[in-house]
């Protein structure tokens, strides 16, 4: 079975915050999860880069919007590099195949009279790169408080309004469309006023920065039909020499957004591709903001945000991953504060994980002479440790399925706790020196408590697992079928004395 999962295209009128990594670890960290599950598997991500806001953000620094995004563009393919962000595609929305493809659609719409001209007035919100109606502003802002200016002009629009019923239906007979419940709720509650149709084109004169429409060489495309498109155009949609990768991969498709773009993709981009008569994407799981210590949505055009590797050169790349894979329930808010972080990876990786792989290894390093004493299992406290280590891989699995990569660490962690209690109770240091078997077995069982931790954490802290995984000497055991298994280390297996792997941090 295939799956496939995008991130948003992030503007590139500035670089990436905290927000932005955020969406791209965890999908990065989903991704990995399914990858070792076994399938194929796609990850997307990029940068969007028309618009009037990237024209504006490139006229503020002086530069042409193509050497703008050029530029622009390098520092979010590089703060991804460092956080191991591992992505199958990274498109740019200017890349020339994207382009094609759109126009191509574009056409395909426009011949089947899915697109027609219009003169049109409406408040458009730049910050949003949205048209609203007059009934639609709040105090004269758009209902997000953003600014909106009044334009009239010639525009293009897709019948939209046209699949309302259809997509209604849909949402309605697949529960798991939109998620969580309460953005399907949103949107349904949307949908529950007569939907207008969508204005997909801006005059050059107002705007250049733009894919032209084909059939109107004075416009360019709106910024969102473009954006919206790539999902489907980066993985071949509209490239005969590419159909058979589009049709492996969609429709096994996962959106993955922030709540600030969940109607976009859930009523502009679904009826986009009803009217193209592409099946519908599997899901759009729409998350919630990183916030600020004032309560407020992190964000660039506020200047109010934390940069992604200020905190990675204190927590260490693993830290910060396994922090934004942790600690927000996945959908929620929650504020972003560095001490949170630091807490986090104190608590559970240096107190948890680290103090257990370092007592365990120096433990066999100084009575079994660095080597995995035998299995074991005559207690029964070792019994029941072997019974819920058996059984984190398919929970595990469950939590990833159901979008939850929260529950799916913590079930991990859970195993940690019950291991360092397992510890604390046979005093294998003490054991040793009376009941050299009984040390000898709660060793082996941390082992292979550690192994299977290692494996179900790998997605989430990709290097520091597969040290940790070398150090205990489980590289040829390291698969996902085998950490349904207990057992499965040697005897006589060299264990490594480790250095600490995850040292504390200090606040
Ligand atoms: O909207 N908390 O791009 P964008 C959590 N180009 N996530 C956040 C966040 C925060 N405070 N701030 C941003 C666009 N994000 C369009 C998308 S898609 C075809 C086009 C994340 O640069 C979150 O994923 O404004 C959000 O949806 C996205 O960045 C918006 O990025
Ligand atoms: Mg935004």
């Amino acid at each position: 079975m295939s799956y496939y999962i995008t991130t948003p295209l992030y503007y590139v009128n500035d670089t990436p915050h905290i927000g932005h990594a955020y969406t791209t670890i965890v999908v990065d960290v989903i991704n990995r999860y399914h990858k070792l599950f076994g399938g194929k598997t796609f990850f997307l991500t990029g940068t969007d880069e028309h618009g009037q806001k990237i024209q504006n953000a490139a006229s503020k620094r002086g530069k042409p919007p193509g050497e703008h995004c050029d530029e622009m563009v390098l520092h979010f393919q590089e703060i991804w590099q460092e956080l191991q962000i591992e992505e199958d595609f990274f498109i740019r929305t200017t890349m020339d195949f994207h382009k094609k493809a759109v126009q191509s659609c574009l056409q395909d719409l426009y011949d089947r009279d899915e697109i027609y001209s219009k003169d049109y007035e409406g408040y458009y919100c730049e910050s949003e790169e949205i048209f609203y109606t007059e009934k639609e502003l709040v105090d004269g802002n758009a209902p997000t408080g953003k600014p909106v200016q009044l334009i009239k002009e010639k525009n293009y629009f897709f019948r939209m309004s046209k699949y309302q019923d259809q997509l209604i239906q849909h949402i309605e007979n697949n529960p798991k469309f939109i998620q969580p419940d309460v953005r399907r709720n949103e949107i349904l509650g949307f949908l529950r006023q007569p939907l207008t149709d969508l204005s997909i084109s801006r005059p050059k004169s107002r705007l250049s920065w733009g894919i032209e429409i084909p059939f109107d060489s004075e416009h360019v495309t709106y910024v969102w039909f473009d954006a919206l498109l790539n999902y489907a155009t980066a993985i071949g949609y509209k490239q005969p020499e590419k159909e058979k990768q589009f049709k492996e991969f969609w429709p096994e498709c996962h959106h993955v957004i922030g709540k600030d773009i969940l109607m976009t993709h859930s009523v502009y981009w679904t009826t986009m591709l009803l009217a193209l008569g592409v099946t519908l994407p599997k899901q759009i799981f729409a998350h919630g903001w990183w916030l600020t210590e004032d309560n407020s949505k992190m964000s660039k055009s506020e200047g109010t945000v934390v940069k992604p590797l200020d905190v990675k050169d204190i927590v260490g790349v693993h830290g910060l991953r396994y922090f934004l894979t942790r600690d927000i329930t996945f959908g929620n808010d929650a504020q972003f504060k560095t001490e949170l972080v630091v807490g986090r990876v104190n608590t559970d990786l240096s107190n948890k994980l680290g103090n257990l792989l370092s007592r365990s290894t120096n433990l066999v390093n100084k009575y079994f002479a660095g080597k995995c004493p035998p299995p074991n299992i005559t207690k029964e406290s070792s019994k029941s440790l072997k019974i819920l280590g058996e059984t984190v891989a398919e929970e595990v699995r469950e939590h990833v399925l159901n979008m939850a990569p929260q529950r799916a660490v913590e079930t991990v962690v859970k195993l940690l706790d019950e291991t360092n209690r397992y510890v604390d109770e046979l005093e294998p240091w003490k054991a040793a020196k009376e009941n050299l078997p009984l040390a000898g077995e709660c060793l082996y069982n941390t082992l292979e408590a550690l192994r299977i931790s290692s494996i179900l954490l790998k997605p989430v802290m990709p290097i520091k697992m597969k040290e940790l995984i070398q150090t205990i000497g489980a590289n040829s055991i390291c698969s996902f079928e085998d950490s349904k298994k207990w057992g499965l280390l040697e005897e006589g297996t060299s264990i490594e004395k480790s250095e600490p792997l995850f040292p504390r941090i200090k606040a």
